[in-house]
């Protein structure tokens, strides 16, 4: 059954300045939406439920249009609906009519499940069955690169709070999300790095199989060199400017006088460099340095890919040391200041996605957390069980109930 979508009534060229917003959400085959029209208004939206109804994977279509993938570092399979594989054609798709930065926008992402595995029946075959992701907006197919970034959104998970101290795959993931909303290019960027490591990782192997000559290496060592210095200088540089934003926010947060910082480290020696360039060069020193170990190792040592980054909360590092409220408390401000910085880069707030944080709050933090997202253009709260009537007060909300995939009421 879908739900009447009313979204065309609502206008919103009177609307201060310029909001981003998703006005509506059209769903088919999404994990567990076999289909679902909704619209969505402006303000502070509840969505409750149940566990397991479906509150999450709500906003996870969300931010699959501002991000191009999972919000929960899903693969692309597994968002399609199962049993949408017994189709012969499984198709899952999500599409947003939303107000941007850039104006209003259709934004539209397919997942298909393209050829069969050959040899692959029964029940392992959705497992096997290959998805293909595509892009559209306006109804024109884009490169996942230039998709990513037009919607501007902040996600809060209760999940975050393992960020610092979960593997360093998260913090990269993280930083990349984060980098490519505001960078122009750095989406495209991260996707050459990926091909021109995959091409070196292959020679390597090819070397150390004596399949191929070490004097080949030379010229991918300079591609890849430069791509990694375009990432780790843009990842740096979102990294410096978010540090400066957490820090007074985490003071506000903890009511502690304690200093909140980031340390970038990288997985090799850059030591001061002058410039992207300057990068580069020394990145190639040190291909040239490690290239028997690269050769026995059969893949790339150095790069992007194994840097990661640390919290540091008056010098203790947060991922190994802090309790579990202290963890909550940096990573809020850490998202806090995202939030932030997004709006300082594009001139507007970005939509505000919260899933189920406020459960985990002390009263304060949540008063704290929700009057800092209230005057957002559009923020939405999934919550399973807990009354938020102590932070919202009378500020009015709208409230949409979900029960299996199914919008069962809103008002
Ligand atoms: N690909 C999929 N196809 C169909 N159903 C799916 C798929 N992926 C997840 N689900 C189902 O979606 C439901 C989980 O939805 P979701 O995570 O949004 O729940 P929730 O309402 O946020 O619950 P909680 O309050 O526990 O966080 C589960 O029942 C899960 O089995
Ligand atoms: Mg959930």
């Amino acid at each position: 059954m879908k739900t009447q979508c009313l979204c065309a009534n609502i206008t919103y060229s009177t609307l201060r300045g310029r909001p981003i917003l998703v006005r509506r959400l059209k769903l088919s085959n999404f994990r567990n939406y076999a289909g679902l029209d909704l619209c969505l208004g402006r303000g502070v939206t509840v969505v409750d439920g149940r566990n397991g109804q479906g509150k999450t994977n709500l906003l996870e279509a969300i931010y699959l249009m501002a991000i191009g993938r999972s919000s929960r570092g899903a693969a692309d399979r597994q968002m399609v609906r199962y049993g949408a594989f017994e189709d012969f054609l499984a198709h899952a798709q999500v599409v947003g009519e939303a107000v941007t930065s850039s104006g209003s926008l259709s934004l539209q992402v397919d997942l298909s499940a393209g050829e069969r595995s050959p040899g692959v029946s029964g029940e392992a075959r959705p497992q096997a069955q290959r998805v293909q992701k595509t892009f559209r907006v306006n109804g024109v197919p884009k490169r996942s690169s230039d998709f990513v970034g037009l919607l501007k959104a902040v996600m809060f998970a209760a999940e975050d709070v393992d960020l610092l101290s979960g593997p360093p795959t998260l913090r990269r993931r993280y930083l990349d999300i984060l980098t490519s909303q505001i960078t122009p290019g750095f989406a495209r960027e991260a996707q050459d790095y990926q091909r021109v490591l995959t091409q070196r990782n292959h020679l390597l192997k090819s070397i150390r199989e004596r399949a191929a000559k070490e004097s080949e290496l030379e010229f991918w060592d300079v591609q890849l060199s430069i791509h990694a210095a375009r990432i780790i200088d843009a990842r740096l540089r979102v990294m410096n400017a978010l540090d400066e934003n957490m820090d007074p926010i985490h003071r506000e947060l903890s009511g502690l006088n304690q200093t909140l910082s980031l340390k970038y480290s990288p997985s090799f020696e850059t030591g001061h460099y002058e410039d992207v360039r300057d990068l580069s060069k020394i990145m190639l020193d040190e291909f040239r340095e490690i290239r028997r170990r690269e050769i026995g190792a059969g893949f790339c040592l150095i790069g992007p890919h194994r840097d990661d980054f640390s919290a540091k909360l008056d010098g203790m590092d947060v991922g190994s040391f802090a309790s579990r409220g202290q963890a909550r408390t940096a990573i809020l401000a850490m998202k806090l200041g995202e939030a932030q910085l997004i709006e300082e880069r594009v001139g507007d707030k970005p939509v505000a996605l919260l899933d189920d944080v406020m459960s985990e709050l002390d009263e304060d933090r949540r008063r704290h957390v929700f009057d800092r997202v209230r005057d957002y253009e559009q923020v939405i709260i999934t919550t399973a069980e807990t009354d938020l009537s102590d932070v919202m007060g009378d500020l009015p909300i709208r409230r949409i109930s979900i029960d299996a995939g199914r919008v069962v009421a809103s008002g």
